[in-house]
């Protein structure tokens, strides 16, 4: 049984990195494909590094691009070596361009498909994830669904049972078994004199927000609403793709925001775990705030996520400035205790149980 985990982007790391590690601890015969779709040092290396994985035997380095030549290339460059590796299944995770490419190449030379974290859906399509999932999902052999609701999505899609595993979300492993680590090694709050609970913590990514000029105004213009009620700072560690963007529109930043570089998993955790609430457009961090039950506003007009809000974690803000303020008032003042609905953080041990007796 040889097992290829095929990955690119930052969170494609972390979350298959508990996979990784208990393949490691297991002995089997894997290897890592690393698309490169994420190169810098601060959205790629610093992962392997800090979670102590092993260097992917494949690099790709396909870097940036459009969708058609990100994934395109991918193809090409996947295919090869899988026919010269010929493993028995392919895992991938999430809903990433490298993900699609993966389990393409993957079902068209008939090696198996595995889907970590199958059946998310947002219903909206200008999102290029969507299109990423629903394609992956039926492409694949195996799918590893979070949540029974999740499951359900995939039922009603007309997957059939048999390939379908309850298995919860590798995200509450990574958490898990980082989480002490961080509150011991990480520095970032003395870094920037920050004080627990005394801040709010910013993440703004995605391709439908920051590419659209407007939709990025209006949620700075929130998040300045935001400083001026309760006059904490806001810490935003910024993706390549939001920097690049806001320098683009010239976006004013509003008081009260410190951006600094995005950061690596420890630091993040720490700044999650210790933030009073946290504001995102990241699919990961609504999962991760659930877990640390920490307050989130999702500054999106859907989520693939639902589970979140229903346990009352999050709240969908959209991104009208006085939606966002009205929707952070609300979650500070509400209770912090909810259920996690992603699992008990032994995902990547069923998953593997799963693959290890096919
Ligand atoms: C990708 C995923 C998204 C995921 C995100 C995780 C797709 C369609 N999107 O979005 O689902 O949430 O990763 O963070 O796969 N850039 C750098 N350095 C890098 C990577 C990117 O500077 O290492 C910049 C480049 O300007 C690039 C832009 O970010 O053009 C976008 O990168 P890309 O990988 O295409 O998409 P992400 O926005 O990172
Ligand atoms: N993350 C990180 N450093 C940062 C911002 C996020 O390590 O500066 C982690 C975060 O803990 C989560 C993951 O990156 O596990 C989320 O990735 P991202 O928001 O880029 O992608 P998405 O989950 O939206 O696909």
């Amino acid at each position: 049984m040889k097992i290829a985990i095929i990955l690119g982007t930052r969170p494609e790391i972390i979350k298959m990195s508990p996979i990784i590690k208990e393949c490691q601890h297991r002995k089997l015969d894997f290897f890592i494909l690393h698309t490169n779709q994420h190169y810098s040092t601060n959205l790629d290396s610093i992962f392997f590094k800090e979670l102590c994985l092993p260097h992917p035997q494949y690099n790709l380095q396909i870097g940036s691009g459009t969708h058609a030549e990100e994934t395109g290339k991918m193809l090409i460059g996947i295919e090869k070596i899988l026919k010269k590796e010929n493993p028995n299944i392919i895992l991938v995770e999430g809903d990433t361009n490298t993900v699609l490419a993966g389990a393409l190449s993957a079902a068209k030379l008939r090696i198996k498909v595995g889907h970590v974290e199958a059946g998310l859906r947002s219903y909206f399509r200008e999102m290029p994830e969507e299109i990423n999932r629903i394609l992956t999902d039926h492409l694949s052999d195996y799918l590893f669904t979070p949540t029974t609701q999740t499951k359900e999505i995939l039922l009603r899609e007309g997957i059939s049972q048999e390939r379908i595993f309850l298995t919860g979300n590798t995200i509450v492993d990574a958490v898990f078994q980082n989480l002490k680590i961080a509150e011991e090694k990480s520095q970032i709050l003395k870094k920037i004199k920050l004080k627990k609970n005394n801040y709010l913590l910013l993440t703004v990514h995605r391709q439908e927000n920051v590419d659209i000029r407007n939709r990025l105004n209006q949620i700075m213009s929130g998040i300045g609403k935001i400083y001026r009620k309760y006059n904490l700072p806001i810490i935003y560690p910024i993706h390549p793709r939001s920097s690049k963007m806001i320098k683009q529109f010239k976006i004013i930043i509003p008081d009260g925001v410190k951006i600094i570089n995005s950061v690596g998993y420890l630091d993040f955790l720490n700044l999650e775990a210790s933030s009073r609430l946290v504001l995102t457009d990241s699919g990961g961090v609504q999962e991760e705030t659930c877990v640390l039950q920490v307050p989130c506003v999702t500054l999106r007009d859907n989520t693939e996520r639902p589970e979140t809000i229903e346990v009352g974690s999050n709240i969908l803000a959209g991104v009208n400035p006085q939606k966002i303020l009205q929707s952070t008032e609300f979650m500070l003042n509400k209770k912090k205790h909810w259920e996690n609905p992603f699992g008990s953080g032994k995902s990547s041990l069923t998953i593997l149980n799963i693959i290890t007796h096919i």
